[in-house]
Parts: C-alpha cells; sequence; structure tokens
C-alpha cells in the first residue's frame, strides 16, 4: 500500500484564495492587511523563505514591507525597529525572521512584539492562550499548518495515539497541545533526544510528526501500517546528482510512504502550510483591530 499523500502546496492556494476575498472585504472596509517583516543579516536560507513570505502576501493582496537590516545591527536597534513596528497603526502584522544576528536575543526581540501583531505566534501571551485552551487567536504557524492539513484528509485522531518528535517552542510544545486539545483529542507523547525505545515509541502510534531537523531520522519499521505521517523538517543535504549539488529532505525516510496511511512530502507539505497561517495570522490581525 502507497500512503495518500497530502499536498500542502495545494491546500496552501486553496487558504490563499479564501484570504483574498477577506483581504477584498477588509479594503472594502478601509483596512488594508499589512505584514511587516524584519530581516536582520545574511543567512541565504533566511532570504530565501522571507522572499516566499512576501510572494504569498502578493497572492492574497496583502501589503508587505521589508526593512532589511545589517548582520552587525544591536539589540537596541532591533528593539527601536519592534517599537516603531508596534507603534505603526498601518501594520498589523510583525515578524522578525529568525535566527537573528549573534549577539542578539532572539527572545527578548520576540516578547517585544505587540501580541497582537505577533502574527509568527510566538509571543509569551499567545503561547499561554494555547495552554488555556483558547484556539482561536494568533496560533504559531507551522503547528497550525499541521493541524490544518490533518483535518483536511479528515483524519480523525479522538482517542487515538500520536507523538510529537521534537520539543521546541515553534513546533513540538505548541503542536503537542494542539493536538491535545478538545475537538481533536488525541493522546500525546512529545519525544526528545533523550527519548528511549523511540522507536517502540512510534510503532504504536497512529499519528507521528517529526520535527527534529535531522535528515531521515524516522525509519520505514518505525511506522505502524496505516500511521499519518507528517514530516515538518526541511534539511539540505548534498546530491551530487544535481546540478545545485544538494537538496531538500525531510527528517523522514522517505520509503515510509510505502507504509503510512497518509503522508506528506518534502518539499511541498508542511513548508507552503506555514506560510499561508502566516496569511491567515495577519487577516485575522487586521480583522481583530476591525471588531
Ligand atoms: N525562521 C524559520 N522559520 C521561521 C518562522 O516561522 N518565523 C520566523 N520569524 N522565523 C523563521
Amino acid at each position: 500500500m502507497s500512503a495518500v499523500i497530502l499536498d500542502g502546496k495545494a491546500l496552501g492556494l486553496r487558504i490563499e484564495a479564501e484570504l483574498a476575498e477577506r483581504v477584498s472585504a477588509l479594503k472594502e472596509s478601509g483596512v488594508e492587511p499589512h505584514l511587516a517583516v524584519v530581516l536582520a543579516g545574511d543567512d541565504p536560507a533566511s532570504h530565501v523563505y522571507v522572499r516566499n513570505k512576501q510572494r504569498a502576501c502578493e497572492r492574497c493582496g496583502i501589503k508587505s514591507t521589508r526593512i532589511d537590516l545589517s548582520n552587525d545591527v544591536t539589540q537596541k536597534e532591533l528593539m527601536q525597529v519592534v517599537a516603531n513596528l508596534n507603534s505603526d497603526d498601518s501594520v498589523h502584522g510583525i515578524l522578525v525572521q529568525s535566527p537573528t544576528p549573534e549577539g542578539t536575543d532572539e527572545l527578548a526581540i520576540t516578547e517585544a512584539i505587540d501580541p497582537s501583531k505577533d502574527v509568527d505566534g510566538f509571543h509569551p501571551a499567545n503561547l499561554g492562550k494555547l495552554v488555556m485552551g483558547q484556539t482561536d487567536g494568533l496560533l504559531p504557524c507551522t503547528p497550525a499548518g499541521v493541524i490544518r492539513m490533518i483535518q483536511d484528509a479528515d483524519i480523525d485522531l479522538s482517542g487515538k495515539k500520536a507523538v510529537v518528535m521534537g520539543r521546541s517552542r515553534i513546533v513540538g510544545m505548541p503542536l503537542a497541545l494542539l493536538l491535545a486539545q478538545k475537538g481533536i483529542d488525541a493522546t500525546v507523547t512529545i519525544a526528545h533526544s533523550r527519548t528511549q525505545d523511540i522507536a517502540e515509541i512510534c510503532r504504536s502510534a497512529d499519528l507521528v510528526v517529526a520535527a527534529i531537523g535531522r535528515p531521515a531520522t524516522v525509519r520505514t519499521d518505525w511506522i505502524k501500517p496505516g500511521a499519518t505521517v507528517i514530516d515538518v523538517g526541511i534539511n539540505r543535504v548534498i546530491d551530487e546528482s544535481r546540478a545545485s549539488g544538494s537538496r531538500l529532505a525531510g527528517d523522514v525516510e522517505p520509503s515510509v510512504k510505502d507504509i503510512a496511511g497518509h503522508m506528506t512530502p518534502v518539499p511541498g507539505g508542511v513548508g507552503p502550510m506555514t506560510i499561508s497561517m502566516l496569511m491567515s495570522n495577519t487577516v485575522r490581525a487586521a480583522e481583530m483591530r476591525l471588531a
């Protein structure tokens, strides 16, 4: 049996088409949704991610402004940029692309963003709401995208076992909370680098989410036949058969598709969904201001 491939690119475009209609309605009410992206330094991957986010804004009709800062920007300067964006009423969403340059305090920057403009959903106030079971605000984009894919494929997780591999504040932890919330009702295990018997734990699961950042870590014999496998990993690996000399690989061994019931591809799975959820949060932030 070959898994049903969950096409994040196609679903993301569908979501963006719906968002474009909400953007039109907002514009008719005199509000132009506006995302400000702060990009500090010259990390090549960050430049690609930011370009993709700006293209998505164009598809949805969202105004985007990019603020480029040098690699030697100071913490004080970054905090001032955030303060200016916080007080700019024309801006609905603020995103400071991670990683910020060495010597800057990313957590302090996250905490400085006005929670009502925190379209990444990383501010402690927004993560705290999630712990309290309030899921109608600004949710972290990757976890929200994973939930959306599962719901779109009509996968019922009620009472089922889910394993989230990875405990980051951006993906693993918030996703575990979302999977356990009322309405989704999965029984969630958070696995991490110290977890013992990981193969055994994964084999018992109806859903395995890999958010580790190490290529091909999840093996085919770790997966229960028919289980759903969500691959959050985006790893650049050497591939001399390509003109570029490299390609993108997920955290899951590709042959898992021969045993899983549903699986996300890399690229074209969770990645585009993360961007669509960013667009969704930006529109939501603009609508919340109007409300
Ligand atoms: N760097 C890689 N992914 C992300 C993301 O989702 N948000 C931000 N702010 N930076 C990132």
